[in-house]
Protein backbone atom coordinates (compact mmCIF):
# COMPACT_ATOMS: atom_id res chain seq x y z
CA UNK A 1 0.00 0.00 0.00
CA UNK A 2 1.24 3.23 -1.04
CA UNK A 3 1.65 5.55 2.39
CA UNK A 4 0.09 8.81 2.09
CA UNK A 5 1.89 10.20 5.53
CA UNK A 6 -1.76 9.15 7.24
CA UNK A 7 0.22 8.59 10.26
CA UNK A 8 -1.14 9.56 14.15
CA UNK A 9 -1.98 7.73 17.74
CA UNK A 10 -4.04 7.06 18.75
CA UNK A 11 -6.63 6.54 15.73
CA UNK A 12 -9.35 8.54 17.40
CA UNK A 13 -10.41 11.69 15.78
CA UNK A 14 -12.00 15.17 16.60
CA UNK A 15 -14.20 15.87 13.47
CA UNK A 16 -14.87 19.29 12.82
CA UNK A 17 -17.28 21.69 14.73
CA UNK A 18 -17.87 24.87 12.98
CA UNK A 19 -18.29 27.77 15.24
CA UNK A 20 -16.98 25.33 18.08
CA UNK A 21 -13.49 23.37 17.23
CA UNK A 22 -11.39 26.41 17.58
CA UNK A 23 -8.31 26.74 19.01
CA UNK A 24 -8.75 26.37 22.27
CA UNK A 25 -11.40 23.57 22.23
CA UNK A 26 -8.94 21.59 20.16
CA UNK A 27 -6.48 22.36 22.34
CA UNK A 28 -8.26 20.63 25.36
CA UNK A 29 -9.02 17.63 23.01
CA UNK A 30 -5.24 17.10 21.99
CA UNK A 31 -4.74 17.19 26.07
CA UNK A 32 -6.96 14.71 26.54
CA UNK A 33 -4.81 12.62 23.91
CA UNK A 34 -6.50 12.61 20.73
CA UNK A 35 -4.58 11.53 18.01
CA UNK A 36 -5.65 14.13 15.37
CA UNK A 37 -8.14 16.86 16.25
CA UNK A 38 -9.72 19.35 13.63
CA UNK A 39 -10.04 23.47 13.20
CA UNK A 40 -12.99 24.84 11.86
CA UNK A 41 -14.97 24.28 8.85
CA UNK A 42 -13.66 27.71 7.80
CA UNK A 43 -15.13 29.15 4.67
CA UNK A 44 -11.98 30.21 2.73
CA UNK A 45 -13.14 31.99 -1.24
CA UNK A 46 -15.76 34.75 -0.82
CA UNK A 47 -18.31 33.03 -1.85
CA UNK A 48 -18.39 30.41 0.89
CA UNK A 49 -17.30 33.66 3.34
CA UNK A 50 -20.07 35.80 2.05
CA UNK A 51 -22.11 32.12 3.20
CA UNK A 52 -21.38 31.89 6.35
CA UNK A 53 -21.88 35.70 7.26
CA UNK A 54 -25.86 35.07 6.56
CA UNK A 55 -25.56 31.66 8.05
CA UNK A 56 -24.31 33.51 11.10
CA UNK A 57 -27.72 35.90 10.43
CA UNK A 58 -29.98 33.22 10.70
CA UNK A 59 -28.29 32.30 13.76
CA UNK A 60 -26.01 29.03 12.91
CA UNK A 61 -22.52 29.27 15.44
CA UNK A 62 -19.61 29.95 12.55
CA UNK A 63 -16.17 31.19 12.06
CA UNK A 64 -15.66 34.03 9.84
CA UNK A 65 -11.79 34.43 9.26
CA UNK A 66 -10.48 37.84 8.45
CA UNK A 67 -9.60 38.31 4.38
CA UNK A 68 -6.95 40.53 4.13
CA UNK A 69 -2.90 39.72 5.06
CA UNK A 70 -2.16 41.46 7.70
CA UNK A 71 -5.18 40.47 9.83
CA UNK A 72 -4.41 36.99 8.53
CA UNK A 73 -1.19 36.75 9.88
CA UNK A 74 -2.36 37.93 13.07
CA UNK A 75 -5.19 35.73 13.61
CA UNK A 76 -3.28 32.89 12.45
CA UNK A 77 -0.80 33.17 15.37
CA UNK A 78 -3.71 33.40 17.94
CA UNK A 79 -5.93 30.40 16.37
CA UNK A 80 -3.87 28.24 14.44
CA UNK A 81 -0.94 27.62 17.04
CA UNK A 82 -1.88 24.65 18.47
CA UNK A 83 0.47 22.84 21.30
CA UNK A 84 0.69 18.66 20.60
CA UNK A 85 1.60 16.47 23.89
CA UNK A 86 3.38 14.17 22.18
CA UNK A 87 4.98 13.52 17.55
CA UNK A 88 2.11 11.31 17.48
CA UNK A 89 -0.45 13.75 17.13
CA UNK A 90 -2.08 15.51 14.26
CA UNK A 91 -3.86 18.55 13.25
CA UNK A 92 -6.13 18.60 10.58
CA UNK A 93 -7.95 21.84 9.48
CA UNK A 94 -11.21 21.22 7.61
CA UNK A 95 -12.05 24.05 5.28
CA UNK A 96 -15.29 25.02 2.72
CA UNK A 97 -14.93 26.44 -1.08
CA UNK A 98 -16.13 26.20 -4.19
CA UNK A 99 -13.33 27.62 -6.21
CA UNK A 100 -9.66 28.71 -5.28
CA UNK A 101 -9.69 32.81 -5.61
CA UNK A 102 -7.19 35.07 -3.59
CA UNK A 103 -8.79 34.50 -0.34
CA UNK A 104 -8.36 31.00 -0.65
CA UNK A 105 -4.92 30.99 -2.33
CA UNK A 106 -4.12 33.11 0.82
CA UNK A 107 -5.33 31.08 3.69
CA UNK A 108 -4.41 27.51 2.22
CA UNK A 109 -0.56 28.80 2.06
CA UNK A 110 -1.33 29.73 6.02
CA UNK A 111 -2.68 26.92 7.00
CA UNK A 112 0.19 24.90 5.50
CA UNK A 113 2.27 27.14 8.41
CA UNK A 114 0.37 25.53 11.22
CA UNK A 115 -1.33 21.98 10.27
CA UNK A 116 -0.16 18.38 9.41
CA UNK A 117 -3.33 18.15 6.74
CA UNK A 118 -5.97 20.05 4.90
CA UNK A 119 -9.10 18.75 4.79
CA UNK A 120 -11.78 19.40 1.83
CA UNK A 121 -15.12 19.79 3.38
CA UNK A 122 -17.65 17.86 0.55
CA UNK A 123 -19.55 17.06 3.51
CA UNK A 124 -21.74 20.50 4.48
CA UNK A 125 -25.29 20.24 3.58
CA UNK A 126 -26.11 24.35 4.70
CA UNK A 127 -28.33 25.50 1.73
CA UNK A 128 -25.96 28.74 1.43
CA UNK A 129 -22.96 26.42 0.65
CA UNK A 130 -24.61 24.32 -1.69
CA UNK A 131 -25.69 27.68 -3.54
CA UNK A 132 -21.90 28.55 -3.83
CA UNK A 133 -22.01 25.10 -5.09
CA UNK A 134 -19.38 23.77 -2.22
CA UNK A 135 -19.33 21.52 0.74
CA UNK A 136 -22.09 17.77 -0.41
CA UNK A 137 -22.14 19.63 -4.00
CA UNK A 138 -18.44 18.50 -4.72
CA UNK A 139 -20.06 15.02 -4.16
CA UNK A 140 -23.12 15.39 -6.72
CA UNK A 141 -20.84 16.73 -9.39
CA UNK A 142 -17.34 14.68 -9.63
CA UNK A 143 -16.06 17.05 -12.50
CA UNK A 144 -16.01 20.33 -10.00
CA UNK A 145 -14.28 18.09 -7.16
CA UNK A 146 -11.76 17.21 -9.86
CA UNK A 147 -11.32 21.05 -11.16
CA UNK A 148 -11.02 21.95 -7.81
CA UNK A 149 -8.53 19.50 -6.21
CA UNK A 150 -6.45 20.31 -9.48
CA UNK A 151 -6.74 24.26 -8.47
CA UNK A 152 -5.29 23.35 -5.13
CA UNK A 153 -2.55 20.80 -5.99
CA UNK A 154 -1.28 23.71 -8.23
CA UNK A 155 -1.12 25.92 -5.03
CA UNK A 156 0.10 22.91 -2.72
CA UNK A 157 1.57 20.28 -4.83
CA UNK A 158 2.40 17.86 -2.35
CA UNK A 159 0.93 18.99 0.90
CA UNK A 160 -1.08 16.33 2.72
CA UNK A 161 -4.65 16.26 1.78
CA UNK A 162 -7.48 14.60 3.43
CA UNK A 163 -11.25 14.85 1.99
CA UNK A 164 -14.48 15.33 3.99
CA UNK A 165 -17.78 13.14 3.04
CA UNK A 166 -21.00 12.43 3.41
CA UNK A 167 -20.44 8.68 2.69
CA UNK A 168 -24.27 8.31 1.59
CA UNK A 169 -23.92 10.65 -1.55
CA UNK A 170 -21.23 9.22 -3.26
CA UNK A 171 -22.82 6.72 -5.93
CA UNK A 172 -20.01 6.26 -8.43
CA UNK A 173 -17.38 4.98 -5.98
CA UNK A 174 -14.67 4.19 -9.11
CA UNK A 175 -14.28 7.24 -10.50
CA UNK A 176 -14.64 9.16 -7.19
CA UNK A 177 -11.77 7.01 -5.56
CA UNK A 178 -10.13 7.67 -9.49
CA UNK A 179 -9.79 11.50 -9.04
CA UNK A 180 -8.52 11.13 -4.97
CA UNK A 181 -5.61 8.96 -6.32
CA UNK A 182 -5.03 11.51 -9.29
CA UNK A 183 -4.61 14.27 -6.80
CA UNK A 184 -2.60 11.73 -3.35
CA UNK A 185 -5.56 12.18 -1.37
CA UNK A 186 -3.97 11.31 2.24
CA UNK A 187 -7.37 10.11 3.53
CA UNK A 188 -11.22 10.19 3.03
CA UNK A 189 -13.00 10.86 6.25
CA UNK A 190 -16.41 9.26 6.04
CA UNK A 191 -19.70 10.36 7.70
CA UNK A 192 -21.52 6.93 7.00
CA UNK A 193 -24.55 8.71 8.52
CA UNK A 194 -28.00 6.92 7.40
CA UNK A 195 -30.55 9.42 6.77
CA UNK A 196 -33.29 9.59 9.28
CA UNK A 197 -31.84 7.84 11.68
CA UNK A 198 -29.32 8.16 14.39
CA UNK A 199 -26.84 5.91 13.38
CA UNK A 200 -23.99 4.57 11.10
CA UNK A 201 -24.76 2.57 7.89
CA UNK A 202 -21.45 0.70 8.58
CA UNK A 203 -21.85 -0.76 4.33
CA UNK A 204 -20.59 2.81 3.70
CA UNK A 205 -17.17 2.10 5.17
CA UNK A 206 -17.05 -1.03 3.90
CA UNK A 207 -17.74 0.15 0.14
CA UNK A 208 -15.64 2.36 0.23
CA UNK A 209 -12.89 0.35 2.18
CA UNK A 210 -13.29 -2.10 -0.78
CA UNK A 211 -12.51 0.40 -3.35
CA UNK A 212 -9.94 1.89 -2.79
CA UNK A 213 -6.11 2.06 -0.70
CA UNK A 214 -6.41 5.37 1.00
CA UNK A 215 -7.11 5.23 4.61
CA UNK A 216 -10.71 5.83 5.61
CA UNK A 217 -11.41 8.15 8.90
CA UNK A 218 -15.07 6.42 9.86
CA UNK A 219 -17.35 8.98 11.24
CA UNK A 220 -21.05 9.10 12.41
CA UNK A 221 -22.27 7.96 16.17
CA UNK A 222 -19.09 6.36 17.40
CA UNK A 223 -19.70 6.94 21.42
CA UNK A 224 -18.83 2.98 22.98
CA UNK A 225 -15.52 0.98 22.19
CA UNK A 226 -18.00 -2.08 20.44
CA UNK A 227 -18.89 1.08 17.88
CA UNK A 228 -14.97 1.82 17.43
CA UNK A 229 -14.52 -2.33 16.22
CA UNK A 230 -17.26 -1.86 14.10
CA UNK A 231 -15.64 0.74 12.20
CA UNK A 232 -12.27 -0.85 12.31
CA UNK A 233 -13.95 -4.14 11.80
CA UNK A 234 -15.37 -2.61 8.60
CA UNK A 235 -11.73 -1.70 7.71
CA UNK A 236 -11.51 2.16 8.65
CA UNK A 237 -7.98 2.71 10.11
CA UNK A 238 -9.15 5.76 12.60
CA UNK A 239 -12.51 6.73 14.23
CA UNK A 240 -13.67 10.14 14.50
CA UNK A 241 -16.20 11.75 17.09
CA UNK A 242 -17.93 15.30 16.91
CA UNK A 243 -21.66 15.66 18.68
CA UNK A 244 -20.70 13.84 21.91
CA UNK A 245 -17.69 16.84 22.69
CA UNK A 246 -19.69 19.64 22.49
CA UNK A 247 -21.34 19.06 25.88
CA UNK A 248 -18.44 17.57 27.05
CA UNK A 249 -15.33 17.66 25.42
CA UNK A 250 -13.74 14.99 27.56
CA UNK A 251 -15.73 12.55 26.44
CA UNK A 252 -12.76 11.47 24.29
CA UNK A 253 -10.93 10.82 26.97
CA UNK A 254 -12.88 8.26 27.92
CA UNK A 255 -13.24 7.09 24.85
CA UNK A 256 -9.74 6.77 24.31
CA UNK A 257 -8.93 5.13 27.82
CA UNK A 258 -11.39 2.16 26.77
CA UNK A 259 -9.97 1.89 23.37
CA UNK A 260 -6.16 1.56 24.62
CA UNK A 261 -7.22 -0.40 27.66
CA UNK A 262 -8.72 -3.13 25.03
CA UNK A 263 -5.75 -3.05 22.85
CA UNK A 264 -3.06 -3.47 26.65
CA UNK A 265 -5.20 -5.50 27.93
CA UNK A 266 -4.70 -8.54 25.07
CA UNK A 267 -8.31 -7.95 23.14
CA UNK A 268 -8.40 -10.99 20.90
CA UNK A 269 -10.04 -8.65 18.21
CA UNK A 270 -7.14 -8.36 15.56
CA UNK A 271 -9.07 -4.93 14.30
CA UNK A 272 -8.48 -3.01 17.43
C1 LIG B 1 -22.60 21.90 15.18
C2 LIG B 1 -21.92 21.05 14.15
C3 LIG B 1 -21.01 21.63 13.29
C4 LIG B 1 -20.37 20.87 12.31
N1 LIG B 1 -19.46 21.45 11.48
C5 LIG B 1 -18.82 20.72 10.54
C6 LIG B 1 -17.87 21.32 9.67
O1 LIG B 1 -17.61 22.51 9.72
N2 LIG B 1 -17.26 20.52 8.76
C7 LIG B 1 -17.52 19.16 8.67
O2 LIG B 1 -16.93 18.48 7.82
N3 LIG B 1 -18.43 18.58 9.48
C8 LIG B 1 -19.06 19.31 10.42
N4 LIG B 1 -19.97 18.71 11.26
C9 LIG B 1 -20.20 17.25 11.15
C10 LIG B 1 -19.39 16.48 12.18
O3 LIG B 1 -18.00 16.67 12.01
C11 LIG B 1 -19.70 14.95 12.09
O4 LIG B 1 -19.40 14.51 10.80
C12 LIG B 1 -21.17 14.62 12.40
O5 LIG B 1 -21.64 15.36 13.51
C13 LIG B 1 -21.36 13.12 12.69
O6 LIG B 1 -20.46 12.67 13.68
P1 LIG B 1 -20.93 12.44 15.22
O7 LIG B 1 -22.02 11.41 15.17
O8 LIG B 1 -19.70 11.98 15.95
O9 LIG B 1 -21.44 13.77 15.69
C14 LIG B 1 -20.64 19.47 12.22
C15 LIG B 1 -21.55 18.90 13.10
C16 LIG B 1 -22.19 19.67 14.05
C17 LIG B 1 -23.17 19.01 15.00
Amino acid sequence: MIDFGFKFKPPIVQSALAGISNRNFCQEILRYGAGMVTLGGFSIDYESHKATIKMIERGRKEFVLPTNQKDARLWSMKNLNLEKLHKQQSINVNIRFSKVDNLTKMWLKKFTEFVDFIEINAHCRQEEIINTNGGQSLLINLESLECLLNDIRAILPAFPLGIKIRGYLVNEYQIFVRILDEFSISFIHSDAMLPGHNRANIKIIHNLVNSTDIPIIGNNSVKTINDIKTMFEAGAKAVSVARPLIRDPKFIQRLIRDYTGQKNHGSNNNSL
